[in-house]
């Protein structure tokens, strides 16, 4: 076969080795624009495993790469004059130059041809490379190749905000992986710094675009930029000079990150590799790793006997998955050091340290237990003592320690997320609803929420719901409250909502949102604008609507207080009533209740103050919001989230309890474990208010993560609690945990202690296994 490999980088003459190895019948032609010894970039970093895969794929470069690996183990963070240091983190480097000189000896050794100062055009490459059977498009991250067709390549390019330079030195870095943050006359910057050879580290530099822009490093020559960047990191530096290898590179040296995604790798006889498929970010390093993986992957695909459009099929459908994988891991670092100041402002050394290492959410908390054991336990004590208000003698699990809000003290930061149960008849809470809610208590969750309980009978999503508009169902409610209160450690939480444009609809199993077949209610809104096209057309509300869903909010809270409720929270998300109110997606209003945010959350919180009025003083009250409807600008964004906070705040709320979208069928979500906490990190880190994270959280491991690193302070879990009524109860048991965070009921002691064996018996032999 013969075969044109367009780029000569990692991922390209990778390939050429890979192809060669499983047939040196290929005639092979590597194209690379640069001299042999041009390559930009300095170090870059590996894992255990990607040099096990090149081990098996190609022993031979694999050990000459393996006999020049730099190894180091401690991360050290350098921060307003303080250094914090955690082991176990395991790293192994090289340098670029020396990696591709290996690399580009074995492909010649193979056989292989190599054309150096190369430049492919793209408008000629079908007629220069006519006689290859295969065409392979490995020319980076800026690839001509993938740019001439983005849509045939189904790329999305996300370009984002933060400025980096991939500068090097001959300072060394003590066996370790070092972040420097230096505050400058112009905002933060900060530098990711590792050795990779006996005298060289990498040094890359990173700030946010404002700071970028008031240092001028757009129109600064590159050795200025290095230099600036010295003079700034001077105190790391040990006297050595920033060096920078990018001449070749015209324009500034400083490049923002591109996120490339394509969904479709392969046109004709020509496929994509490497950084030209996917990239990313380079603080998670692993954009080597998945141009080499992609290399032995492509190969094997091409040597198995399959044609050549099905083998190139197999290999994109093999690829994609992995690579979105480290895509979604190096979305999380990105987004981490795109916000470096928020975290500097909200967190003290440790946690900072903390949410820095986790910060990809590949490592988790356990993790770094086996990573680094007497650092972990150190920052659990730490943790703990901050919760208890004096030190803690042994250190916690962070989701064991306590939270206080107003007089109510919670045991423990797991919540039982709201969750509408449709089983009310007249809005009368029944036996299913005691036992449910009996159940979830005795669970061992901190907080135990009710589903959203409607204020008025018109105002509830379906026949089904809840509510609490009358004396007999706040008795019914008072019975179930008293249960718990009398029975259990669990504080407990009534929801009280409107179901607004949503309203009039069947119950969840039988047709989420549908309208009823008959019997439908006549349902309000801010404006004449159905949830979606199948649902009804509210009725705009009059300012006498609107004084009568203020007058039912504040009846049903009084009802809340005489049945005994440790907690309100007002529904103010997921498109009903008070979520219309605020997102534009709903709100048309023309009169001061619509137009700008301001406008727009100005009936929300008159009913949060009404309510908050009659509402006892010792006892909190919360918010739930969508802090993202998915839609762009068109919604409410991350960012308008962190003004609807502080609005609530000022209005006197406790917490803000952060979920995201059902504002609209047309919403864009982007799924995945614990995928709306970004937006209450966002809130609490930006805004210093209090908040509840919820969203796939659903492992012991994600609770202690996003509690210790200061992403929310509660943790709610909806539907895991649905599966395990004592997911809390369990989660002590695995982690042994016995101390004042949870309290098992005396009457299951026995099944507690079991499951405590049975998991420490099944934890001692997956070890010896
Ligand atoms: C600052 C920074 C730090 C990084 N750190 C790490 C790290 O620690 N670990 C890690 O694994 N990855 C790291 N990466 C990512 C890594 O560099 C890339 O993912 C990797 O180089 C991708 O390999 P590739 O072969 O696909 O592309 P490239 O390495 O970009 O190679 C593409 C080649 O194609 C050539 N080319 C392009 N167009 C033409 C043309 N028209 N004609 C001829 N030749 C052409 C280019 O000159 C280049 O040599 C980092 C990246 C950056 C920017
Ligand atoms: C059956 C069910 C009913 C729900 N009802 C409510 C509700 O009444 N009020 C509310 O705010 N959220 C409600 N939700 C949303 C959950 O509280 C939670 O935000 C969502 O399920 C994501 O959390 P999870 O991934 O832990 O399930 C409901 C979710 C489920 C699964």
């Amino acid at each position: 076969m013969k075969i044109a490999c367009l780029g000569g980088g990692p991922a390209g003459v990778y390939l050429s080795i890979s192809m060669k190895l499983r047939n040196p019948e290929h005639e092979i032609t590597v194209y690379e624009r640069n001299k042999p010894g041009d390559t930009f970039g300095w170090g870059v970093v590996f894992s255990d495993q990607t040099m096990d895969n090149l081990q098996i794929n190609d022993p031979v470069s694999a050990q000459m790469i393996i006999n020049e690996l730099v190894h180091w183990d401690y991360i050290d963070v350098y921060l307003k004059g303080q250094v914090e240091r955690s082991g176990g983190h395991g790293f192994i480097g090289i340098g670029r130059r020396r990696m591709m000189e290996i690399l580009y000896g074995r492909a010649r050794e193979l056989g292989v041809e190599l054309v150096f100062q190369y430049e492919f055009e793209v408008a000629s490459i079908q007629t220069d490379f006519a006689d290859a059977d295969l065409i392979v498009a490995a020319d980076g991250l800026n690839s001509k190749i993938r740019n001439s067709d983005l849509k045939g390549f189904a790329t999305d390019i996300d370009l984002r905000p933060n400025k980096f330079v991939w500068l090097g030195t001959h300072q060394c870095f003590d066996d370790a992986f070092a972040f420097f943050f230096e505050k400058t006359a112009h905002g933060w910057m900060w530098a990711h710094a590792y050795q990779f050879d006996k005298d060289t580290s990498t040094f890359i530099v990173e700030c946010q675009p404002h700071t970028y822009d008031k240092w001028g490093f757009e129109h600064m020559p590159h050795e200025e930029s290095a230099e600036t960047c010295r003079k700034i990191f001077e105190q790391y530096l040990g006297g050595h000079e920033l060096l920078t290898n990018s001449r070749h590179i015209r324009g500034s040296a400083w490049i923002s990150f591109p996120r490339v995604l394509c969904h479709n790798w392969v046109k004709d006889n020509l496929v994509l590799i490497g950084d030209a498929a996917h990239t990313a970010h380079f603080s998670i390093g692993s954009g080597t790793k998945l141009g080499f993986e992609d290399a032995i992957c492509l190969a094997q695909n091409m040597n198995s006997g399959k044609p050549v459009r099905e083998a190139l099929q197999a290999y994109q459908d093999e690829r994609e998955l992995e690579a979105l994988k480290l895509q979604s891991a190096a979305r999380n670092s990105m987004s981490w050091f795109e916000n470096v100041p928020r975290y500097i402002k909200a967190f003290d050394m440790k946690q900072f340290t903390y949410s820095l290492l986790t910060r990809s959410q590949r490592v988790s908390h356990e993790n770094l237990r086996l990573r680094d054991k007497a650092w972990l336990e150190d920052i659990e004590k730490i943790l703990a003592g901050k919760s208890y208000g004096k030190p803690a003698a042994e250190p916690v699990p962070p989701m064991f320690t306590p939270f206080t809000l107003r007089e109510m003290n919670l045991k423990n930061r797991v919540v039982v997320s709201p969750m509408s149960m449709y089983s009310a008849a007249e809005g009368m809470p029944s036996d299913w609803h005691l036992v449910h809610y009996g159940s979830l208590a005795t669970g061992g969750a901190g907080l135990v929420y009710t589903e959203m309980t409607d204020i008025s009978p018109e105002g509830r999503i379906t026949l089904g719901c809840a509510g609490i508009w009358n004396a007999e169902q706040e008795g019914a409610w008072k019975r179930i409250v008293d249960f718990v209160h009398s029975q259990t450690e669990a504080r407990f939480c009534l929801q009280l909502g409107h179901a607004g444009p949503k309203g009039s609809t069947k119950v969840g199993w039988e047709g989420m949102d549908e309208p009823l077949d008959q019997g439908n209610w006549e349902i309000i809104a801010p404006s004449a604008v159905p949830y979606s096209a199948i649902n009804q057309i509210p009725r705009a509300m009059t300012r006498v609507d609107m004084d009568k869903v203020l007058a039912d909010y504040v009846s049903a809270a009084k009802r809340a207080e005489r049945a005994g409720f440790d907690m309100l929270e007002l529904h103010c998300a997921h498109g009903y009533l008070l979520s219309a109110f605020i997102t534009p997606l709903m709100n048309q209003r023309t009169d001061e209740c619509g137009g700008s945010l301001e406008n727009r959350l100005r009936f929300p919180l008159e009913v949060f103050r009404a309510v908050r009025k009659h509402w006892p003083d010792h006892k909190p009250m919360a918010v739930r919001i969508s802090a993202n409807d998915w839609l762009g600008a068109a919604g409410i964004t991350p960012e308008d989230a962190v003004l609807i906070g502080k609005a609530f705040v000022m209005a006197g709320v406790d917490i803000i309890d952060v979920s995201a979208g059902q504002t609209s069928p047309d919403a864009e979500p982007v799924y995945g474990r614990m995928f709306q906490t970004p937006f209450a990190d966002q809130i609490r880190n930006e805004a210093g208010i209090p908040t509840m994270a919820v969203g796939n959280i659903y492992e012991i491991d994600h609770v202690n993560s996003i509690i210790a690193a200061g992403r929310a302070d509660l943790c709610c879990l909806a539907r895991p609690h649905l599966m395990d009524r004592y997911w809390t109860l369990r989660a002590a048991a695995e982690q042994e945990y016995h101390g004042d965070g949870v309290t098992c009921p005396v009457q299951y002691l026995t099944g507690f202690e079991q499951l405590e064996r049975n998991l420490q018996r099944a934890a001692q032999m997956a070890i010896n296994a």
